[in-house]
């Protein structure tokens, strides 16, 4: 059975997803990649680190791949109005890949395996397809790492049901931490750590962040799922969306999400 995916794909929180570039999620691995190089990227969700990286290896092929049919769907309508030709999108499982063994130079997944139940065995399975002499390149985000200012008593309260609704959904919102040791379970011979961060602090970043959470507090998968475990009632749902709105409006607002980063071979 297909893991739960905690956010799951509302307008809010595919607004945030389409910031991402792989100059702001995956420097980490840019200089370990050549033009003519191929790319698998599992969990490409609406694919614009995707689009970037098939820029840089072009002109070897980049295939991402996600659960989601949908997304899938509207990554792939955007392929087209772009017209990117070394790009393709496809429905696969992270833990069962639809690809010869071997067959990828790099195999990249961003924001992925904190979202699943079984993230060494996602991890054994990019092992498997990643060609000899190959990287696997994974990053996440810490939750539990979060840190911000002002105080806003109602982000306390977000935290708390964020990380409870995670744990109930799939996955583990302190993932970040533990690449290292997931990737050293999977048996790679060769495992590079590294961290980097998000800082949210402009008008623009605040008006967005903060924007796509006061949304996605009340009106996501992350909502329901939060309602249907019982983590929390929608009063606070609507204090914890307040918070957001009151952080993004405060000229001193300040966001950091630290994140983990692996690049393994062998
Ligand atoms: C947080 S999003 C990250 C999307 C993209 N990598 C990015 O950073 O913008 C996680 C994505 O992983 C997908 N996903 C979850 N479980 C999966 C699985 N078992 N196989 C493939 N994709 C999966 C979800 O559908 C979702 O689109």
């Amino acid at each position: 059975m297909a893991d739960d995916y905690t956010h799951g794909h509302h307008e809010s929180v595919l607004r945030v997803h389409r910031q991402r570039t792989a100059g702001n999620s995956a420097a980490y691995l840019l200089p370990e990649l050549r033009p003519g190089m191929t790319v698998l990227d599992v969990g490409a969700g609406p694919g614009t680190i995707s689009t970037d990286l098939a820029a840089i290896v072009a002109p070897g092929r980049v295939r991402a791949i996600d659960a989601s049919a949908d997304v899938v769907a509207h990554a792939e309508a955007d392929r087209v109005a772009l017209g990117i030709e070394n790009l393709s999108y496809a429905v696969d499982d992270a833990y069962a890949l639809s690809s010869e063994d071997g067959a990828w130079d790099v195999v990249h997944a961003h924001q992925v395996l904190q979202h699943l139940t079984r993230p060494v065995d996602a991890l054994r399975e990019f092992r498997r397809v990643v060609a000899p002499g190959g990287v696997v390149a994974v990053r996440d985000v810490d939750y539990e790492g979060t840190i911000w200012w002002p105080r806003v008593p109602g982000l306390d309260e977000w935290r708390e049901v964020y990380l409870a609704a995670h744990r109930g959904t799939s996955g583990d919102p302190a993932a970040g931490r533990q690449l290292k040791a997931w990737a050293r379970a999977a048996g790679f011979a060769e495992v590079r750590s590294s961290a980097s961060i998000w800082l949210f602090e402009s008008a623009e970043a605040r008006a967005w962040w903060g924007g796509a959470w006061a949304d996605r507090a009340l009106h996501s998968s992350f909502a329901d799922n939060v309602l249907r475990l019982g983590i929390a009632d929608r009063a606070a749902l609507e204090r914890i969306s307040e918070a957001w709105r009151e952080w993004a409006a405060s000229e001193d607002g300040w966001l950091l999400m630290p994140h983990g980063e692996v690049l393994a071979r062998g």
